[in-house]
């Protein structure tokens, strides 16, 4: 049955359970499986490879990014880190520039010594990309929006370059989720996410995953998850089809209280810049228009003078949004790049993306708007 993503998410390569009819999947607690003769098995051996609750998981996340194959990983960085590990010594990878921070650190202090070359560029500007291709070029890796600066970069454009030059592309998808965003709908290859964030948004699981169409490519991927072992257990697997259930309604509300916040702030006497995708004078609003449903519940600000002292007391002086790394859960967040999640990338490098000192990221969540611009507006003075 073709279904609509509101029905994908709660049914989407979901079948009741053989055993007894449960309509959740049970949490198989299991590391192995009776084998009546040696390979007599009913598709099950060992949890590394296969587990019936993380399989269910796994149908959910390609039917929810409309792909043929689904992986779940114990973290989105192991998600990451399966897919680099496709490229051999002497590859190149062309990264947009304001990745987040650990994605950076991974590239960079991880896979540049096994000799992977990455190229950290502008791709807001789509034509900046081509003319950094050459014959060892593997990967072009990017996020959309950008984590903290919600930059946005044209998927379809840059899939069209990489299709033309026999380049795999890869999209971090996690801030947008697939309910605003398909990038393999867009011609990407592979779509990423730190489940973490949106899709489990419930705050209690670490979760990655990846979702691709080419039969090929994710046999590659099947076997380096395999062979690097990188799973979540069945009861993280279960909690994530749980949160996956809501993601729809959630992220609806997630839209609507992070347009109010954008605005309330941005006619704000303190505040210096608001990004958010959604304002018509961002410089990509007409590409995020085209392919996102929504603008999303991330934004980040910079207050006037741009002082580390003021953003750190604000951050401090918040009471509903909860100073704390991660985001996409239903309750909101603050978090200050500078010194949390972007931390790991050098001041100069940081602060040419625009991770200014001052500049504080909001993960708006689902609470009730009145109570979240009350909050604001007293941490604000
Ligand atoms: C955009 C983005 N990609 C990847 C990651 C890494 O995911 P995880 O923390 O699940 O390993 C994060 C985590 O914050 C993120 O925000």
């Amino acid at each position: 049955m073709i279904m609509k993503f509101n029905t994908k998410t709660i049914h989407g390569g979901q079948e009741h359970d053989p055993a007894y009819g449960a309509v959740m999947p049970p949490i198989y607690q299991t590391t192995t499986y009776a084998q009546s003769t040696p390979g007599g098995h009913k598709g099950y051996e060992y949890s590394r490879t296969h587990n019936p609750t993380r399989n269910a998981l796994e149908k959910s996340f390609a039917s929810l990014e409309n792909g043929n194959f689904g992986l779940a990983f114990s973290s989105g960085m192991a998600a990451i880190d399966t897919v680099i590990k496709l490229l051999n010594p002497g590859d190149e990878i062309i990264s947009s520039n304001d990745v987040y921070g650990g994605t950076y650190r991974l590239f960079t202090k991880v896979y540049e010594k096994y000799g992977i070359k990455f190229h950290f560029i502008d791709m807001e500007d789509a034509t900046n990309v081509e003319s950094y291709i050459n014959d060892n070029t593997k990967l072009i890796w990017l996020e959309t929006p950008s984590n903290p600066m919600l930059n946005i970069i044209d998927i379809r454009y840059i899939a069209d370059i990489a299709k033309k030059n026999n380049v795999l592309i890869g999209v971090d998808n996690t801030f947008a989720t697939p309910y605003l965003q398909q990038p393999l709908n867009l011609g990407a290859d592979i779509v990423m996410h730190s489940a973490t964030k949106y899709l489990g948004g419930h705050s209690d699981v670490v979760m990655g995953a990846l979702i691709v169409n080419d039969t090929e490519l994710a046999k590659n991927l099947y076997f380096h998850q395999n062979s690097s072992g990188a799973v979540p257990g069945p009861q993280d697997s279960f909690l994530m089809l749980r949160g996956i259930k809501t993601l729809h309604v959630r992220i609806q509300r997630h839209c609507e209280n992070g347009k109010a916040i954008a605005e309330y702030l941005t006619n704000h006497s303190k505040i210096e810049k608001v990004y958010w995708p959604g304002f018509s004078d961002h410089p990509n609003h007409e590409i995020a228009k085209s392919q996102m449903k929504d603008f999303g519940g991330m934004l980040s600000f910079v207050t006037k003078g741009n002082n580390l002292e003021e953003a750190i007391k604000i951050v401090e002086r918040l009471k509903l949004f909860t100073l704390a790394e991660s985001l996409g859960g239903v309750e909101s967040l603050s978090g200050h790049p500078a010194s949390m999640t972007h931390a790991s990338i050098p001041k100069e490098e940081r602060e040419k993306t625009g991770v200014v000192d001052s500049l504080i990221r909001l993960s708006v969540g689902i609470e009730d708007i009145d109570d979240l611009l009350e909050d604001l507006k007293q941490a604000l003075g």
